[in-house]
This record gives structure tokens, sequence and C-alpha cells, in this order.
């Protein structure tokens, strides 16, 4: 039985005309929030901030195709982290030098004089990779570029590099004002080598070495995309705080592929120190789609940061059966740090306002009740379940279609596990996709399970932000039935609503 709220969400025809260009043949996997760009390949963020009102996302490119190569900065802007305007590239490859990955600073004052003038600048800080030529060997370094205050306008510091150490790997700068010792400090990925170098400067231009952080944790074939910032702890003693220091590994996740980790500690200006034991591997997402998450420079002081990655792994993100575009960023999170019972460890949560969504509906669920939902099912919706106290049973959801396909997503009191199993959906021509992935946890209250599903992605938060997992997913039918699995009798809590249209 469907509950009676459930038939409001049923189509009328004028909102399935708008739904048809979405699911068209050439555009079937776009998705309706995430951002994509209009045509050709994109991976990483790159240089995220914000400013008067916009957030800006630039990210890796390659203007002339969908696959990887020529890498630019493709540019993006949004008033809410949930509508997107794409703009002419930023960052074009230029003699030879392409833009890697970087990040972005407000220079208020003007400090590195590169600025139109001394109301300052958004400044961004890339790295040039100059693969091997006959004359030297391949080489990485950091280099500054001057926007003006809309962003819209970019030009390449004449002075660049500001930092060459003629290495090979050595990549995506995070900088940022370091107020207590009054300066910029940069963070590079040492990337063969495992480890973060920290750096210091006054003006952007002229760095000095500090320290280095690593090898650590899980070490894989490459350390890239660092992130790096300070947070209160919820739940710590007055005014506690941790550094965050976030690390892409390019393979070697523990479910196969790139995926990221991330060490929480103290930073005194000149060196991070770990407060776990170099052997600790804390994943920053359990899932298998999340790489490179930066996050936004210049927002307001906040107990949180807003940060948002690459949606895809590095082992199959060539293989994604998705035209003109390929590539997509996963949702803007919230991410905080909390004291839990294993340690101090991050918190995420969708950042985009929900309200945005339309039809905003909620009501109770029961797993007897056959399918939770079989028509009218919008290529982008958010789904809430909690169960009540005292529950001790499962709870699950299970998206189908007319194609035989299905994922699932939800907790396993057997196995004591939060899992995401994508194994029933084929439609990527490498065999490195399918996968069930899985994260042990105690449940103890009540389970709380959020999914956010885009055509062509679900993102699940669960265990108040504590575990996240973002799969891509690429059905070759869209979903027409939603399930709410759990135990027989139970009863869950459940609000839906349909993002983006
Ligand atoms: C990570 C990465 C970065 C590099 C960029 C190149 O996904 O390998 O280290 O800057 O992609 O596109």
């Amino acid at each position: 039985m469907v509950p009676a709220f459930l038939l409001l969400l049923t189509l009328n025809a004028q909102e399935a005309a708008i739904v048809a260009p979405a699911t068209a043949a050439a555009q079937r996997y776009r998705p309706l929030v995430h951002f994509s760009p209009e045509r050709n390949w994109t991976n990483d963020p790159c240089g995220l901030y914000f400013l008067d009102g916009f957030y800006h996302l630039f990210f890796q490119y390659n203007p002339h195709g969908d696959q990887w190569g020529h890498m630019s900065w493709g540019h993006a802007s949004t008033p809410d982290l949930f509508t997107w305007k794409e703009h002419p590239v930023a960052l074009p490859e230029e003699n030879g030098v392409m833009m890697f990955t970087g990040s972005a600073v407000v220079d208020r004052n003007n400090s590195s004089g590169i600025c139109a003038d001394d109301s300052g600048c958004p400044i961004l800080i890339y790295t040039g990779h100059e693969s091997k030529s006959e004359s030297r060997p391949r080489r990485e370094h950091q280099n500054l570029a001057a926007g003006d205050r809309k962003g819209m306008t970019w030009r390449k510091y004449s002075g660049n590099p500001v930092l060459n150490e003629e290495r090979a790997e050595f990549r995506d700068p995070k900088v940022f004002w370091h107020e207590r010792t009054h300066r910029w400090i940069m963070v590079v990925a040492l990337a063969n080598e495992h480890k973060a170098g920290f750096y210091a400067s006054r003006d952007l231009k002229d760095w000095k070495k500090l320290s280095e952080f690593g090898p650590a944790g899980t070490t894989g074939p490459n350390w890239e995309c660092p992130e790096f910032f300070e947070l209160p702890v919820e739940g710590g003693t007055k005014g506690e705080t941790r550094w965050v220091l976030k690390i892409g590994i390019g393979d070697g996740h523990v479910f196969g592929g790139s995926g990221e980790q991330y060490f929480v500690g103290r930073f005194d200006g000149t060196s991070f120190v770990n407060d776990n034991p170099a052997s600790t591997t804390l994943w920053f997402d359990h899932g298998r789609d999340c790489y490179c998450t930066l996050a936004f420079a210049n927002t307001p002081k906040r107990p949180y940061v807003e940060m948002l990655g690459w949606m895809s792994n590095w082992s199959y993100a060539k293989d994604t059966p998705t035209t003109p575009f390929r590539g997509q960023m996963t949702i803007p999170r919230r991410v905080s740090l909390r004291k839990t019972r294993e340690g101090i460890r991050i918190v995420q949560r969708p950042a985009v306002n929900t309200a945005r969504g339309r039809r905003v509906v909620a009501g109770t669920a029961s797993p007897d009740a056959g399918p939770w939902m079989s028509s009218g099912i919008p290529p982008a919706f958010q789904l809430d379940i909690e169960t009540p106290p005292g529950y001790k049973g499962e709870v699950g959801v299970r998206l189908s279609n007319s194609a035989g396909e299905w994922f699932t997503v939800g907790y396993d009191r057997a196995k004591q596990e939060w899992f995401a199993d994508r194994t029933a959906v084929k439609n990527v021509n490498n065999a490195k996709f399918a996968s069930r992935a899985a994260v042990k946890r105690v449940e103890r209250g009540p389970l709380r399970l959020q999914i956010l599903v885009d055509v062509s992605s679900v993102e699940m938060f669960a265990s108040r932000g504590e575990v996240s997992m973002t799969h891509l997913l690429f059905p070759s039918q869209p979903w027409n039935r939603i399930d709410i699995t759990g135990d027989s009798g139970a009863k869950f809590e459940t609000g839906f609503t349909r993002l983006g249209l």
C-alpha cells in the first residue's frame, strides 16, 4: 500500500515535460543538482573560494575532449551551492604547461602586489605541470594568477613559477592565511614520497620551506590534493580545536582505486603533528567516488567548512558512459569535527539547502507495505529515514528499474555495517566499477539515513554525518521503484524532497 502522502508526488503533465530533456538519450546521465561541465572531461575541483555572494568553482578541464588531457582550469559559480553557471575557461594550458590542481585565496590587502589595486583580489595558486622534454626531466611547480573582483578575468603572474624545486611530483598547493603567524602557508603534495610539504610566505611570491609531514596512514602510489583547515571540536572542551589534513591517494583506497584519508592533529604555524599513530588510516568517505575534496576559501567563520570533491575514481573515470561531458562533482558538504567514542572524527552533511527542492513531504513508512514508491519517481531527490528509539533491526533503501537493475544502501545489523551495493548495475565497461562498499560500525541509537539521488549518483549520509558513501551509478533505465527495507512490523519516519526542477 502506498502511503497517502506519496500520492502527492505523482508528476503532472507539465512537470513530465520538464523532465524529458534530462532523460533524452544524449543527456540521460546529466545530473540536475550536481555540477557537471556542459561538455568534455573534468576531474578535480580546484581554486574554490567565496566572494561577494558567489561561490567560485574551478575544475580540472580538457577543453578539447572527453578524456583527460590539455589540463586547464574550467570555471563555474553559484550563489547557493545548488544552481551552477559555467563560465569560459579561466586558466588555459599554455606553452606546454598544463594547469594542474590548486587552491585560491582572497588577498585583501594586495600583499602580493599583483592585484590591480590595493583593494585586493582573488588569487589562484596552481601547479604548472611540464612533461619530460628532450632538454629536461618532467617537473611540477607552483604558480599564481590574479583575478578581477568578479572573478571573470584571470592574469597569470609574469614572475611565475613562484615555487620551483625542479621536482617531478610536487603538486596541488593549498594556500591559506595563518592569522597567528601573520603569513601565508602553503601545503603541497610530494606525491611519490607520500608526504605533505609546508611552506610560508609574506607575499605569496617568496616561499620558505617549514616542514614535512608523512608518510603516514595509507600511502598508495601517490599523495595528492592536500586540504588543510582548523575547526572547533563538537563535544570537546571549551575552545578546543583541531587541524585536519586531508590527502587524496591515487590508488589503494579500501574499496579499490583512488580515495581519500585524513589526519587530525595540531599545527603551530610550522609543523603538523598527527594526534594518532602513523599506522592509523581515517577514510574521508566510505564509497568509491569521492576524490580531491576541497574547501571553499574566504567563507564566513563558522564551525564547519564547505567542501566538494570530484565524484569519480581514477580506476574507471575514463569509462563512465556519459556524453557530451565526462565527470561531475559531489554534492557540496558541510564538514565539521566531533569528539566520538573512537576519537575526533569528521562529520559530513549535504550543504545544499534542500528547502529549495520542490515539495517536502513526510510520513511513516513500513517495510511490509510493498513498494514505497512505484510511479513518478523524480530524477533527483533526497530521502530521509529514521528508525524509532529502541529499534534493533535493519534499515535500507532499494532502487530498481524495469531492466532488472538494482542498487541497495543501508545498515546491515548482522554484519554491523553500513553498505552500498552497486553490483547489479552494469552499464560501465570496466570490471573495476562493480562493487559493494561497507564500513563497520556498532550503532546503538536510532538509525538515520539520508540519501541523495541525482540521475547518475547516490550519496548516503548516516550516523549523524559520521559515515558518508558516495557512488556513481549509471542505470540503463530510470529508477521506477523504491523499496524501504527493514524488519517486519517496523515503522520508520520518512521525508522526501524532490530536487532540482
Ligand atoms: C588528482 C590529480 C592531481 C593533479 C590533477 C591532474 O586527481 O592527479 O594530483 O593535479 O589530478 O589533472
